[in-house]
């Protein structure tokens, strides 16, 4: 079964559509990359398939079920999104009080804590290597850190689809490389399946299953990395050339202006 089925997805904020004709299907536990200039419509498209947006034309089937025949309870229990700007929790919330948020749909209208709330919390810390951080509050962290609470926040619901829009921005490489290396991670242990927006050609090459080029509304190429890294294609898109180099088996690119 597909985790994601896009089918031709039209979208626009006005009267002019800002996607069109959009298909995509992305398989369970894939990490699939959404990369494309400014304002291509990444993050769009990414808030169509959250269920943020309504398509106009089309439709976003969610492990094989319509998104328009979902209730919203249903889509927050298999869907987390992750935005491009997050609002920035109060800073004497603890880690674990900020994680514990993410549980809010399971809460629901009562406002206590159960054991299983409390014991997901802790669960998810553990594996995001965050455990000893719980009584931390948010602005003793790091920038890298803080985007891990954020994605710890975000997996806390144990969502089988996790949207992520460019998480690794303003994260130093090391930080970055450390929240691709735990995607990866968690894709397995719980059988999860995530579509990242990320700008960096050469990381989207190098972790995705699958990448998915876009420019202005459209999908211009999609497929694994080598189909996808194209100094044709990447050319053509983003006016600039490029040198392909393969760094074992991983195609990678050279800006060259
Ligand atoms: N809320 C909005 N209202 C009107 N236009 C928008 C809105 N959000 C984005 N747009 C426009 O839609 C296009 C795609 O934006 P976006 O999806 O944010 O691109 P990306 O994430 O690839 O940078 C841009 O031209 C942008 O100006
Ligand atoms: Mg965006």
């Amino acid at each position: 079964m597909y985790a994601i089925e896009v089918e031709k997805l039209t979208f626009g904020y006005r009267r002019s559509p800002i996607l069109e004709d959009i298909n995509i299907k992305v398989r369970e536990k894939e990490i699939v990359s959404i990369i494309g200039p400014n304002g291509s419509g990444k993050t769009t498209l990414l808030r169509c398939i959250a269920g943020i947006l309504k398509p106009w034309r089309g439709r976003v089937k969610i492990l094989g079920r319509d998104l328009e025949s979902m209730s919203q309870r249903d889509l927050n229990r298999i869907v987390s999104y992750l935005p491009q700007e997050t609002v920035p929790p109060p800073s004497l919330m603890t880690v674990y009080e900020y994680v514990l948020l993410g549980r809010l749909h399971y809460i629901s209208g009562k406002l206590t804590v159960s054991n299983e709330d409390h014991k997901s919390v802790f669960e998810i810390l553990k594996l995001l290597e965050l455990d000893n951080y719980a009584k931390k509050c948010m602005h003793e962290l790091s920038g890298g850190e803080k985007q891990l609470v954020y994605i710890a926040q975000a997996l806390v619901r144990k969502p089988k689809v996790l949207l992520l829009d460019e998480p690794l921005n303003h994260l130093d490489i090391k930080n970055q490389f450390i929240v691709l290396k735990v995607l990866r991670e968690l894709v397995k242990k719980l059988e999860l399946t995530v579509v990242i927006v990320m700008h960096d050609i050469n990381q989207a090459a190098r972790y995705s299953d699958k990448i998915v080029l876009m420019s202005s509304g459209k999908i211009v190429a999609e497929g694994p990395p080598d189909e996808v890294i194209v100094p044709e294609l990447l050319e053509k898109v983003y006016g600039i050339k490029f040198r392909l180099i393969y760094d074992h088996n991983v195609p990678q690119v050279i800006p060259k202006g």
